[in-house]
């Protein structure tokens, strides 16, 4: 008996220990899981500048919930890929569709972020109406003003106070740093871009109002841009940024082109702003240069390497690209008030899409299946 009650006694004993044991070992592992489910961007890198992402409608809509749920845990800024472009928020002269571009706004203020509007007077994805009349002949510069000044005051008044930064104008430079000879310019010549400005500080005077466009690490595009923050100036009206897009390929820019631009541009005294990062990992045909939406090349296989996964190699050489840009950033983080990234997913990624149709490319921070990349988790603390 005696025997019998020290063995119970001391299974008793051990099966405590076993289960404390078991407790601590799967507490501490909960623990870690925990840990790693709280590590953002917006607490890493997003302390250094605003840390923000390209948004779509099914993102912001909560159809893709595992979407609306990362965007909200990893960032602190957003901008809206396309629901507040031209042809999409005023595709009639009379009538806004608004749907798309309330459910963003009101996404980016439920989780307080620094919401951008993208983009007011762009030469793409413009409504057919908007340049024209009813017989296709182009408006007169009075009516094109008029129509301006109606567009980008009722949609900025409509988000005012929320809405914090826009794009008031998108890509009027080529690369040369001339102007881009765009029904705008055509119509209006220089001054559409002052006058966009001038219309968009009116209706709300608080929001940061900025020019953004791709390719400025060339020096010619840099000198295009110093000539329209002068040219908004002599106008009376007002500009709080430049934006650079930043849709990089592994063949660069480099980080002194980067550098020079940084310094160039920020010699205006705007506050600069990363806007449309992404770093494509596909071969890049040779005859495009930069970021137009119209150029465009006919799919062939040779550009579409990696359709069932991205090589290790591969992703060893995007990651340390996308460091040395990073590191770029942060050591000029007096000058850089945001950087953006343009999408959230490689998923969702315009690059799957441009400048070759239906590609599988690996531009972003987030997988297909919304999992920080072994780069990203080094930004997050
Ligand atoms: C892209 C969107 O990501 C695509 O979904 C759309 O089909 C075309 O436009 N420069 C810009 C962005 O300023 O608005 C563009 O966005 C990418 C290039």
């Amino acid at each position: 008996m005696k025997y019998l009650n020290m063995r119970n006694i001391g299974m008793y004993t051990l099966a405590i220990m076993f289960s404390t044991m078991l407790f601590f070992s799967t507490s501490s592992c909960t623990q870690n899981k925990k840990t790693e489910s709280f590590l953002s961007l917006k607490n890493g890198i997003g302390t250094d500048f605003l840390i923000g992402v390209a948004v779509n409608t099914n993102e912001t809509s909560g159809l893709d919930t595992l979407g609306a749920a990362l965007i909200a845990r990893q960032f602190n800024s957003i901008v809206p890929e396309n629901c507040m472009k031209c042809a999409e928020i005023h595709p009639e002269e009379n009538r806004f569709s608004w749907e798309s571009a309330d459910q963003y706004v009101d996404f980016g203020v439920k989780h307080h972020m620094f919401i951008i509007g993208h983009c007011l007077i762009w030469h793409s994805q413009l409504a057919p109406w908007f340049c024209v009349d009813s017989i296709g002949r182009d408006v007169s510069p009075s009516v094109l003003k008029q129509r301006m000044k109606f567009h980008i005051s009722t949609i900025v008044s409509r988000y005012k106070g929320r809405v914090k930064g826009w794009d008031v104008v998108n890509e009027a430079l080529l690369d040369d740093g001339s102007y881009r000879n765009s029904k705008f310019y055509q119509i209006l010549g220089e001054e559409f871009i002052p006058y966009a400005f001038k219309c968009a500080h009116e209706a709300d005077p608080q929001a940061e109002l900025y020019y953004n466009d791709y390719s400025l690490f060339l020096p010619s595009k840099q000198q295009g841009v110093l000539h329209i923050v002068k040219s908004i100036r002599d106008y009376g009206a007002m500009i709080t940024g430049i934006g650079m897009q930043s849709h990089f390929t592994m063949d660069g820019p480099s980080i002194s082109q980067v550098q020079t631009a940084i310094d160039t541009l920020s010699s205006t005294g705007c506050k600069l702003m990363i806007t449309e990062f992404d770093l494509s990992v596909l071969p890049f045909p040779n005859d495009i240069n930069g970021a137009g939406i119209e150029q465009t090349e006919k799919y062939s296989i040779q550009y579409n390497p990696y359709t069932k996964s991205l090589p290790d190699s591969i992703e060893q050489v995007w990651s340390t690209h996308m460091k040395d840009y990073f590191d770029l950033y942060r050591s000029n983080k007096s000058k850089i008030e945001r950087v953006t990234i343009w999408g959230l997913t490689d998923k969702s990624s315009w690059r799957n899409d441009w400048p070759i149709l239906g590609r599988t490319d690996y531009p972003t921070l987030f997988n297909r299946d919304y999992t920080a990349k072994q780069f990203t988790k080094t930004l997050m603390r």
